[in-house]
């Protein structure tokens, strides 16, 4: 027999809270970087309703979220035939490894964590305890697959190391049962600021509509952000110290046009933010109408996307159960 060397391809998850919309700053942040992850590793990417709990949500509101978020990841690119694309709730792993995980999770530790104590302090008439194991269930969704990279921004990294703190705990404890994951900081991870405050990330939780731009605004909503774009009293389209807002609109549109930042100082030399605002409005109409028109496309076919979630989370479910078998075991729970 010949021998067949074949290298296990690593395993990438992320998880997105379906409790608001998705900007442009999360495509070309993020899920852009996806559809090029999944050619090279087994992605599992994770529609985190559970997550989204942790502080109220209106039911109808957060149900078709979950649907508009799996059918903008379908439409961004994301194949299901390569990839695992599921709803959290629907692989009840997750819930049942989050509580073996809480016991292995000290008070203190979890107490540390910096978005419990933001969000506690944003939400005050609402601190639940789900809340404050919100990471425990995170280390669940990540152990889970036994993943070897997280994709996160800055602000969840912290959870990732505490996913690696507990792996290492249980591992430590009994034996070699979870791959100790790592954030992974994607080479090409844009960040995109908000359009009224460039020194801040661009997001939808900005009481400020005109700072983010959806991926499924109207095409006249695109091009009046664009248009308000908050600037500086120099008038020249380059990138430079104290030019945080052109700086930002540079990047948008070199990344939605394909081109190099210094190929958009050329192209503009000469010409104000006048020219250069409706420019990136339009680049950036023409970057999501496809994605949008995709989307809507997708959300009336509600038996394909139907499809799409039950395989996924059926293709979920096998994975997590091998891992949930073994940790049952591990802990001296009776086999069922
Ligand atoms: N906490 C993440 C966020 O708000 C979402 C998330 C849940 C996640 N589970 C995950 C991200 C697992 C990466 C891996 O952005």
């Amino acid at each position: 027999m010949s021998e067949v060397i074949t290298e296990k391809k690593q395993t990438i998850f992320s998880g997105v809270q379906p409790s608001g919309k998705l900007t442009l700053g999360n495509y070309l942040g993020a899920l852009r970087n996806f559809t090029l992850l999944q050619e090279d590793y087994n992605c599992v990417y994770c529609v985190v309703d559970m997550h989204a709990i942790t502080v109220r949500q209106d039911p109808p509101t957060l149900r078709r979220q979950t649907l508009e978020v799996l059918a903008q990841y379908l439409a961004c690119g994301l194949d299901p035939a390569k990839s695992t694309l599921f709803i959290q709730s629907h692989v009840p792993a997750h819930a049942e490894l989050a509580w073996i995980l809480n016991c292995f999770t000290m008070f203190g530790e979890a107490s540390r964590m910096t978005q419990f104590k933001d969000k506690s302090q944003r939400h005050s008439d609402n601190v639940n305890v789900g809340l404050f194991t919100y990471p425990v269930l995170m280390a669940a969704d990540i152990l889970l697959y036994q993943t070897d990279k997280v994709p996160v921004g800055v602000d969840q990294k912290q959870h990732v190391e505490l996913a690696r703190n507990i792996a290492q705990r249980f591992n430590g404890t009994f034996s070699d049962t979870f791959v100790i994951p790592e954030p992974y900081i994607p080479r090409e991870g844009a960040k995109i600021m908000s359009l009224q405050d460039p020194l801040r990330k661009m997001s939808k939780s900005d009481e400020n509509a005109n700072g983010f731009i959806l991926l499924m605004d109207k095409p006249e909503d695109i091009m009046r952000k664009c248009k308000r774009a908050v600037t500086d009293s120099d008038t020249r389209v380059v990138r430079g110290e104290g030019k945080d807002g052109v700086n930002n609109l540079i990047t948008i549109y070199a990344l939605a046009t394909g081109k190099t930042p210094e190929e958009v100082e050329a192209e503009f030399a000469g010409r104000g933010y006048g020219d250069f605002k409706p420019a990136v409005g339009e680049a950036v109409v023409e970057l999501l109408r496809p994605i949008r028109e995709k989307t809507e496309d997708l959300l009336r076919n509600k038996d394909y996307l139907e499809s799409v979630y039950h395989e996924g989370a059926q293709k979920a479910a096998y994975q997590a159960r091998k891992t949930l078998d073994k940790v049952y075991r591990k802990v001296g729970f009776v086999q069922r």
